[in-house]
């Protein structure tokens, strides 16, 4: 018996790996995060699986639910959104599961950071503009920011920012960004992506609280900052140059 942790993407269907959606289908256990797990993704699960939303679970809850598997020898295929490397939760699961001596595997998914970009229709590297993407967030009920882990020490960098769970603190994204990339740096606001419903916001540190105000957007939602999002005059890259091809092709890329 094993636990495997499939990310399932940001929201679209068909935005689950085939491994991930092969997993599904094998499992007789579900558990779902249902609040923001979409619910067609249960359709490639077993007709008869035992289906069980986590959304109102405590995790001693969802610890039982994996003990009772585990006892009737069934796998359990467990969704969390998008990948589960960032913000899943799944660590203190794992955790557990290693004491209980459960195996487990790690499937992963479409982060939605690389939903809300592809919802852009943007890439958030640019030769010679910014090279670093940070994934992070504010601090919120759920868990603290680490002290050294502000806004502002990540925006001293200039990097392209995907600022997670922080819809509620725009004014304080603002406030702490625009000292280092200026009140006319693009921004975007991308909410749901990939959902029907997906909705997206483009401003400047400058006026997107504003659009925001004008636009109330709901919690699933991705503040993008940087000059990336906007940039049209940068160098292109050498990876498709003739000397580059000729010297390094098949070496990277
Ligand atoms: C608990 S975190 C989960 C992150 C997820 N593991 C991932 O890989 O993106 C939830 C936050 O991720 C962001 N998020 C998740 N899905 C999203 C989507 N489809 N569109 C925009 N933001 C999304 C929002 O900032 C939301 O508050």
């Amino acid at each position: 018996m094993t636990v495997h942790f499939i990310g399932a993407g940001p929201g679209a269907a068909d935005l689950i790996t085939v491994r991930g959606a092969r997993l599904l289908a094998s499992c007789p256990v579900c558990l779902y995060a249902g609040s923001i797990v979409p619910k067609e993704l249960l359709a490639h699960c077993p007709a008869d699986a035992r289906l069980v939303d986590t959304a109102p679970l405590s995790l001693d809850e969802i610890e039982l639910e994996y003990a009772a598997a585990h006892r009737a020898g069934h796998d359990v295929a467990r969704l969390h959104s998008g990948d589960l490397s960032v913000w899943s939760a799944v660590a203190e699961q794992i955790r557990r599961l290693e004491k209980l001596g459960i195996p487990y595997t790690m499937t992963p998914g479409v982060p939605s950071f690389a939903a809300a970009a592809a919802a852009l229709g943007r890439e958030l590297t640019i030769p010679e503009v910014a090279q670093s993407l940070v994934l992070t967030r504010v601090s919120g009920r759920a868990s603290k920011m680490p002290e050294r882990e502000r806004l502002s020490a990540f925006g001293a960098t200039g990097a392209t920012l995907a600022i997670h769970l922080a819809i509620h603190a725009l004014d304080q994204v603002v406030e702490e960004l625009t000292p280092f990339y200026g009140a006319d740096c693009p921004v975007a606001v991308v909410v749901r992506a990939s959902w029907p419903d997906e909705k997206i916001i483009r401003g400047t540190l400058a006026d997107i609280a504003g659009k925001l105000a004008a636009d109330p957007a709901e919690r699933t939602a991705l503040i993008l900052v940087g000059s990336s999002l906007g940039a049209q005059d940068f160098r292109e890259s050498s990876l498709y140059d003739a000397y580059y091809q000729r010297r390094f092709r098949g070496r990277e890329g």
